[in-house]
């Protein structure tokens, strides 16, 4: 009897992203704060007794193979020949995937959707890897995916896959908004020159706040790759200074862009700028935090 379930993909932020040099790898070693939030693609995942993996999206330019959801499971299964008899159990899912989280826009929706097939299929498939494991084979998939295997409040190392967790960072309500634009990762990167890169001042207040439990130090928030995306994107910056005129007291970028998000303490202000910058034509979202134990308690449970 195949199993079939509706499982919620979160969005995350960077609250800080701090670049701190160059690697030889070509990537870059990070330091940031990264936080799962309520916008979310939804996947339904439905088990089968052949060999097929299928995945199906309601956004026709991500229905390929090459889209991260179906190559986790392809990625998972490659564990279960090393492991597993052949003839035991179910080795098929069909995934349906529906797309909420804008693609490519800095809130790692895609990485989300993977790492999301990743634990619901350890549990519904039975292969039972430990969490440090799914993190390993998450990394093989993106430098995002293995925060979004526990989600939650995370400090993010390496080129983004060495996660540790935090504890819960003060719940805020976000404000989120998309400007008319795409920032290819990659080029955002490549465009950094040694004197953009800083030290982890910035992750580190943010992280000892997060640990004394204090309130978020909301001037703390930082990304290092902002400068670069307001300064080679003008919509990004527009789009910026429209929710400063809204009445959004911060406004940072999430990852790298172009998304950018405002946190608020309370509803009514957050309401408020949502309601300015949606009468004034901007792609918005009024969303909140999501913490670790949400998530586990999203997934289908061993
Ligand atoms: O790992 P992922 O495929 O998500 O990264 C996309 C691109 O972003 C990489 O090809 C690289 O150019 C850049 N990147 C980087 N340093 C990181 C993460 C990503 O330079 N830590």
């Amino acid at each position: 009897m195949p199993t079939s379930v509706f499982v919620p993909a979160f969005a995350k932020i960077n609250l800080t992203l701090s670049v701190l040099g160059r690697r030889p790898d070509g990537y870059h070693d990070l330091a940031s704060v990264m936080q799962t939030i309520s916008l979310h693609d939804t996947l339904r995942i439905t088990t089968g007794s052949d060999e097929e993996i299928t995945c199906d999206c309601d956004a026709p330019e991500l229905r390929s193979p090459e889209n991260l959801a179906p190559r986790a499971a392809h990625l998972l299964r490659a564990t279960m020949d090393e492991t597993m008899d052949e003839t035991m159990g179910e080795r098929g899912v069909a995934i349906e995937l529906r797309k909420e989280i804008p693609a490519q826009g800095g809130l790692g929706g895609g990485s989300s959707d993977a790492a999301t097939v990743l634990v619901a299929l350890n549990t519904l498939w039975g292969t039972g890897h430990r969490v440090a494991r799914l993190e390993e084979l998450a990394a093989v998939l993106g430098s995002d995916v293995p925060f979004f295997v526990r989600g939650g409040t995370c400090l993010i190392s390496g080129r983004g896959e060495v996660v540790a967790p935090l504890p819960e960072a003060e719940p805020l309500w976000l404000m989120l908004a998309k400007p008319p634009v795409r920032v290819p990762t990659g080029a955002v990167f490549r465009a950094l020159t040694p004197t953009d890169y800083g030290d982890d001042g910035a992750t580190d207040a943010v992280v000892r706040a997060i640990r004394a439990g204090a309130p978020l130090p909301f001037a703390r928030l930082a990304n290092t790759l902002e400068a670069g995306v307001f300064h080679a994107y003008p919509e990004v910056a527009a789009t910026r200074d429209a929710l400063r005129e809204a009445g959004a007291p911060l406004v940072r970028m999430s990852g790298s862009g172009p998304t950018l998000y405002a946190p608020f303490r309370r509803l009514g202000e957050a309401a408020a700028v949502y309601a300015r910058a949606r009468a004034d034509g901007m792609t918005v979202w009024l969303c909140r935090t999501v913490p670790a134990d949400e998530v586990a308690r999203s997934r289908p449970a061993v």
